[in-house]
C-alpha cells in the first residue's frame, strides 16, 4: 500500500520539482560547505550483499525473510521515492547487478524519474561494479571484467552521470593492492572501505593516518589512490540507525513529554567530534546505513531530516558543525579541495585481524572446489568471448549466453562469494548458477567453432570433469574423434592434453596428417575409487600439442601390439594394501611389484627435471632443475581447530606433519613421469613432470576429512627446502604484482601475534608464492586461490582444504562443512613448483607459466565426420607477432559492431621492457573501421580521464589549489585510412592498454 502511495506521490512531484533542476551530476552537485566549520557529510546507504545468508535473488525479491529480512526491490523502490521529495537527499547505490535487475521491472516514468536522479547527483552510483567484490581470492582478470560490466551497464543507461568516481569496498576482509591499482586504472579518484587489522586502526587513528595515498604498483607510474578508512565500521554511529531494522529512538521535536532534541543533537556532535579529532580536515564522513537497510526509506530519511535540522540550527548559536546529505564522492572532493596532505601507503591490508585471536584467513582457502570452479568458469569466459568475437557471432541467444556467463562471473567476485563465507544452500546456488552460465557459453564457443573450422556440424562438447578423467564424449572409446584446441594466450603454446580413454592404443594425427607422440597413462587408482567418478575408463591418453590459436588432433584407435604399451609402475609393495577390487585394474595398468630397498631412493627423471624419491618415507626428496639441485621435502601436514570457521583459521596448537608411510609407484612413461603416493587415508598425491615442461605438478587429492566432535582439521601442503629465506617470501596480488612478506612484521605497525602465530602470518595467494636466497629461488605455483604463508626459513605451506566443526561468530551462522554426493568434499588440484636460479629470469618465467596455468588450451570433441567437409577453416588473425611478454587480456564483444580489446605487459620493471608493436594487422583482420582509447574498463574514453592528484606528505610545500592528473600517454585514436604508423602500441612494465574498435 505504502509503496503504490509512493508512486502516485513521485509522479505529482515529478511535475513539480524536476521541472526546472538543472542537470548537473558528479562534483558538481555537492553540497555547499562551510570553510570554518566541522563539515559532516552524512552518507546514506544500503549494503547490498550479492547473496550470503541468502542467495541473489531472494536478497532482491525479499524471499526467505524466515533467514534474514532483506528485500533489495523495496529498498531501491522507497529510497526513490524519498529522494524525489527533496533535492537535498541523496544515497548511493553500490552494487550494479542488483541495480540492474531492478531497472529491468521498471515502467517509463520510474526510469524517467531515476534519470533525473542521476543526473542531479542525488542517486549516485559508488564502486559501481556488478558486486563489490573480495580482494583476497579474485585474480585481476576477473575484477577487471565486473567492473566492465557493471560500468558499461550505468554508461549505457545513464551515460556519464552514471559513471562511479570512488570505489566503495566498505565490507571484504582485507584490501589488497592490486584493487587500488585497477581503481587509479579506470579513473577513479579514491576509495573507501572499513576492515583494517586491529593495530594498524588503532595506530592509524592516533596518527592522523586513516586517510592515505597508496602507490598502488612498483611498475606503473601514475598509479596512485586515494584511499579512506572509515571511522566505525559502515554502520550509523551508535544510537542512529534510524532504519526499520533498528530499534533506535527517533528524533521527537514536537512538544511531546518525550522530546529528545537536545540529547539527540548533544550525543550526534559529540560522536561527530572524537570522529573528526581523527581525521585531518575539516570534513568528516558519516555512513548512515548498514545491511540492507533503507527497505522503508521514509523512516531513515525523516530522521535524517530532522537531525540536519537540528544540528544546524545550533549554528546561530554559535556551533561549527555543519551536517548535510552527501556522498562519498562529494566527500573525497572536498577532501580534495582541502589542499591536506596525506601520508604515504605501498604494501596491503592483509592479512585483516578483528582482534588478537581474529585472523581472516580461513577465507583463503574456504570452499576450495568452489574456488576452482570460478576459474572454470573464468577460462569459460574468456575463451567464449574470444571465439565469438573471432567468429563475429551476432545471434541473440549467442550474445544474451556469454553476457549471461559474464554476469553470473561477476556475481561470483562478490565478498561472500569466492570467498566461501556464504551459507551452504547459497553456495549449492552459485554453484548452479555458474554451471549453466559455463554450458551457455559452451554453446556460444561450440557455434563460432563451426564457423571457424572445417567441421561446420562439429559437436565440439566440452568435458567439464577431466580433472577426474571423465568425459562423456570419450566414454566408450577414442576412436574417430576430433580435439579441437583453443588456446586463450596471444602466442602460440605447447601443452600436453589427457584425454580419458579406456586401456586400448590409440594413434594421434595433427592437421597435416602427422604423427604426435602420445602414450596412455593409468589413472591413479585414488581417482577410479571415487564413489560418484563412472568407471568407464581407467586411463588417459596423453599427447603434446602445438597450438598457434585453433587446432584440430584426430584420435584413431590402433591395433595395440603389446609393444606400445609399456607402462612400467612399480609400488614398494609393503605399504597399505591397495583395495582389493583394484587389483583388476592393477593388472590391467600392468604393475609390477618391487619389494622393496627401504634405504635406497628411486630417480624419476626427464631431459629437464629430475626428482629423487625416498623409498623409505615415500616422499619428494631432491628436485633439480634449471640447472639447481635442492633439497625439497613434499609433506602435507594438519592443524586441527576448533573454533576456525569459514572467516578465520584460528589455530589451536601446531602444525601436524602427516606420518612418513607413504606408499608409492611411478609411470615411466615417455612423454609423462608419474610418482602415485598414497599419503594418507585421505590424501594422495600425484607427483608428475613432462617431456619439455619446465615444472613439477603435484596434484593432490584431499578428503573425505575425518572430524569429530572436538577437531577440526585444515590440510596443507608443506615444502621444506634449504634455502636460506630468512623469513622473507612472497605471494602476489591478485594474481599481477608480488609483494615480499616478512614473517611476523608488517608495513606501518607491529601485529599482535602472540595468540594465532600462524594465522597471523597468513596471506592470499592467487596464483603464486616464492621465496629465495642469493642464489636460489623456489616458486609454487596454484590453480586457484589458497592461503599460505612461509613459517620456516626455506619453508612454503599452502593450505588446500578445510572441515569444520563450529562457526566463527561472524554472521554466517554455520559451521563450514562441505558435502557432496553424501559425504564430506572431496577436493583435488594441483600446484606447480618451480626451482631455478634466483633472478628476474626465474621470476619471468614464473609469469609466463602463471598465464598457461590460467589459461590454458580449451578442448572440445567432436566425431570425425565419414565424409570430409568442403568447409575451409577461416584464417584467424595472428597474435604471435606480439612481443613475448604481451598478454591478450581481452578481446571481447563490447557493444554492437564493437570490440574490446585489452593487452598487458606481464612482466614487471625487474624483468621486463618496455614493448612496442603495430595492431594494424589485427585491426584490419577485425575488419575495423576506428579504433579509440579507454579507461581500463572499457567505458571511459582515455582522453577524458582526469583524476584528483593529492599531496604526499613530506613533498615539501603544499599546492596553492586542486591538482588533477591525467594519462601519461597520448591516447591511441585512428580509423582505417590512417597510416599503419598510427596504430603503434607501447606497453610499459606491466601495464595495461585497452581499446574499443568499431567493425564494419
Ligand atoms: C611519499 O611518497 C612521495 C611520492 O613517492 C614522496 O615524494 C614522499 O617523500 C613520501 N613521503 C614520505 C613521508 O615518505
Ligand atoms: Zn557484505
Amino acid at each position: 500500500m505504502k509503496y503504490l502511495g509512493g508512486i502516485a506521490l513521485l509522479v505529482a512531484l515529478l511535475a513539480i520539482n524536476i521541472k526546472d533542476a538543472q542537470a548537473v551530476c558528479g562534483y558538481e552537485s555537492c553540497p555547499a560547505t562551510q570553510p570554518n566549520m566541522i563539515n559532516i557529510h552524512m552518507v546514506p546507504h544500503s549494503h547490498d550483499d550479492v547473496g550470503w545468508l541468502k542467495t541473489v535473488d531472494q536478497y532482491f525479491y525479499g524471499h526467505r525473510s524466515n533467514i534474514q529480512h532483506a528485500g533489495v526491490q523495496y529498498i531501491i523502490d522507497t529510497v526513490v521515492a524519498e529522494l524525489i521529495k527533496d533535492p537535498k537527499r541523496r544515497f548511493i547505490q553500490v552494487e550494479t547487478s542488483f541495480f540492474h535487475k531492478w531497472w529491468s521491472e521498471q515502467s517509463e516514468t520510474s526510469k524517467q524519474v531515476v534519470h533525473k536522479l542521476v543526473e542531479e547527483g542525488r542517486l549516485e552510483f559508488t564502486g559501481g561494479a556488478w558486486a563489490m567484490n573480495d580482494e583476497a581470492a579474485v585474480h585481476y582478470q576477473s575484477v577487471v571484467d565486473q567492473f566492465t560490466l557493471g560500468l558499461k551497464f550505468l554508461d549505457d543507461t545513464f551515460g556519464t552521470c552514471g559513471r562511479p568516481r570512488v570505489g566503495w569496498q566498505i565490507d571484504p576482509f582485507g584490501h589488497s593492492r592490486e584493487q587500488a591499482s585497477i581503481f587509479a586504472q579506470m579513473g577513479y579518484d579514491g576509495e573507501f572501505f572499513a576492515r583494517m587489522d586491529h593495530n594498524d586502526k588503532d595506530k592509524r587513528l592516533d596518527d592522523l593516518a586513516m586517510e592515505m595515498i597508496w602507490d598502488a604498483s612498483e611498475s606503473l607510474s601514475n598509479d596512485e589512490l586515494f584511499t579512506g578508512m572509515l571511522y566505525r565500521h559502515y554502520s550509523a554511529p551508535p544510537g542512529y540507525c534510524f532504519d526499520v531494522h533498528c530499534g533506535d529512538d527517533p528524533i521527537i521535536d514536537t512538544k511531546s513529554y518525550d522530546n529528545n532534541v537536545k540529547s539527540r543533537v548533544d550525543d550526534f556532535l559529540s560522536y561527530v567530534s572524537a570522529v573528526a579529532e581523527n581525521y585531518r580536515s575539516n570534513h568528516v564522513m558519516i555512513p548512515m546505513g548498514d545491511d540492507f537497510q533503507y527497505e522503508d526509506a521514509q523512516v531513515n530519511f525523516k530522521n535524517m531530516d530532522k537531525l540536519i535540522k537540528y544540528v544546524n540550527e545550533r549554528q546561530s548559536e554559535g556551533s561549527t558543525y555543519n551536517l548535510f546529505y552527501s556522498t562519498p564522492g562529494c566527500y573525497l572532493h572536498s577532501l580534495h579541495e582541502s589542499l591536506q596532505s596525506w601520508p604515504n601507503k605501498t604494501e596491503d591490508f592483509f592479512p585483516y585481524g578483528s582482534d588478537t585471536n581474529s585472523f581472516w584467513t580461513g577465507y583463503f582457502t574456504s570452499r576450495p572446489t568452489q574456488k576452482r570452479f570460478e576459474r572454470d568458469g573464468n577460462h569459460m569466459l574468456q575463451v567464449a568471448k574470444q571465439l565469438s568475437t573471432l567468429a563475429h557471432l551476432t545471434g541473440e541467444q549467442q550474445k544474451e549466453d556469454l553476457l549471461y556467463l559474464r554476469k553470473i562471473m561477476g556475481v561470483m567476485q562478490h565478498h561472500d562469494a569466492i570467498t566461501g563465507t556464504e551459507k551452504q544452500h547459497v553456495s549449492d546456488d552459485y554453484d548452479r548458477l555458474l554451471y549453466d552460465g559455463i554450458l551457455g557459453a559452451a554453446n556460444t564457443a561450440r557455434d563460432a567453432l563451426r564457423e571457424l573450422t572445417n567441421l561446420p556440424e562439429g559437436e565440439f562438447e566440452s568435458c567439464l570433469q577431466l580433472n577426474i578423467s571423465v568425459c562423456a564424449f570419450t566414454k566408450d572409446s577414442a576412436d574417430n574423434v576430433v580435439v579441437t584446441l583453443f588456446n586463450p594466450l596471444a602466442h602460440s603454446a605447447t601443452e600436453y592434453v589427457r584425454i580419458p580413454v579406456k586401456k586400448e592404443s590409440y594413434e594421434v594425427t595433427d592437421e597435416q596428417g602427422r604423427t604426435v607422440a602420445s602414450e596412455v597413462v593409468p589413472v591413479a587408482w585414488q581417482i577410479l575409487d571415487l564413489d560418484f567418478r563412472s568407471n568407464d575408463t581407467q586411463h588417459d591418453l596423453v599427447f603434446k600439442a602445438s597450438v598457434d590459436k585453433i587446432a584440430h588432433f584426430y584420435i584413431k584407435k590402433v591395433d595395440s601390439g603389446d609393444s606400445d604399451s609399456k607402462t612400467l609402475v612399480k609400488i614398494n609393495g609393503h605399504k597399505s594394501e591397495v583395495p582389493k577390487r583394484f587389483k583388476k585394474v592393477h593388472a590391467m595398468q600392468n604393475v609390477e611389484t618391487y619389494d622393496d630397498d627401504d634405504s635406497g631412493e628411486t630417480v624419476v627423471q626427464n631431459s629437464l627435471i629430475k626428482l629423487v624419491i625416498d623409498n623409505s618415507s615415500g616422499r619428494l626428496k631432491t628436485i633439480e632443475m634449471n640447472g639447481v639441485s635442492e633439497s625439497v621435502e613434499q609433506k602435507f601436514a594438519v592443524y586441527e581447530t576448533k573454533d576456525s570457521g569459514a572467516y578465520v583459521f584460528r589455530q589451536n596448537g601446531d602444525i601436524k606433519e602427516v606420518d612418513d608411510d607413504v606408499e608409492f609407484s611411478v609411470y615411466d612413461g615417455t612423454l609423462v613421469k608419474e610418482v602415485h603416493q598414497q599419503v594418507s587415508e585421505y590424501i594422495s598425491q600425484v607427483i608428475r613432470i613432462y617431456e619439455g615442461v619446465n615444472r613439477v605438478e603435484f596434484e593432490w587429492l584431499v578428503g573425505p576429512i575425518p572430524t569429530d566432535s572436538d577437531t577440526a582439521r585444515e590440510i596443507v601442503s608443506l615444502f621444506k627446502t634449504g634455502i636460506s629465506s630468512d623469513g622473507v617470501f612472497y605471494t602476489d596480488s591478485n594474481g599481477r604484482e608480488m609483494l615480499k612478506r616478512q614473517k611476523n612484521k608488517r608495513e606501518n605497525y607491529d601485529p599482535d601475534l602472540g595468540q594465532q602465530p600462524t594465522s597471523g602470518n597468513y596471506y592470499p595467494i592467487t596464483s603464486r608464492i616464492a621465496l629465495e636466497d642469493s642464489k636460489k629461488r623456489f616458486a609454487v605455483l596454484n590453480d586457484r586461490a589458497q592461503g599460505g604463508s612461509s613459517m620456516q626459513n626455506g619453508e612454503l605451506e599452502i593450505m588446500l582444504h578445510r572441515r569444520l566443526i563450529r562457526d566463527d561468530g561472524y554472521g554466517v551462522g554455520e559451521a563450514l562443512n562441505e558435502e557432496k554426493f553424501g559425504n564430506p568434499l572431496i577436493a583435488r588440484g594441483k600446484l606447480h613448483v618451480i626451482l631455478n636460479t634466483a633472478g628476474s629470469k626465474a621470476t619471468a618465467a614464473e609469469r609466463k607459466a602463471e598465464k598457461e596455468i590460467h589459461l590454458p588450451f580449451a578442448k572440445f570433441f567432436s566425431k570425425k565426420p565419414s565424409t570430409t567437409s568442403t568447409a575451409v577453416a577461416k584464417a584467424l588473425p595472428s597474435f604471435d607477432d606480439f612481443p613475448q611478454s604481451v598478454h591478450l587480456f581481452s578481446l571481447e564483444p563490447f557493444s554492437d559492431n564493437e570490440i574490446l580489446f585489452r593487452v598487458e605487459n606481464f612482466l614487471d620493471h625487474n624483468e621486463g621492457n618496455v614493448v612496442s608493436f603495430n595492431i594494424r594487422p589485427i585491426f584490419d583482420s577485425l575488419n575495423g573501421l576506428e579504433i579509440r582509447e579507454t579507461s581500463l574498463d572499457g567505458n571511459l574514453p582515455l582522453s577524458d580521464m582526469k583524476r584528483f592528484k593529492f599531496h604526499h606528505d613530506g613533498s615539501g610545500v603544499r599546492p596553492t589549489s586542486v591538482e588533477y592528473t591525467y594519462p601519461t600517454h597520448k591516447p591511441l585514436a585512428a580509423d582505417k585510412s590512417q597510416d599503419a604508423s598510427d596504430f603503434s602500441v607501447t606497453l610499459n612494465p606491466m601495464q595495461i592498454r585497452t581499446f574499443i574498435i568499431k567493425y564494419e
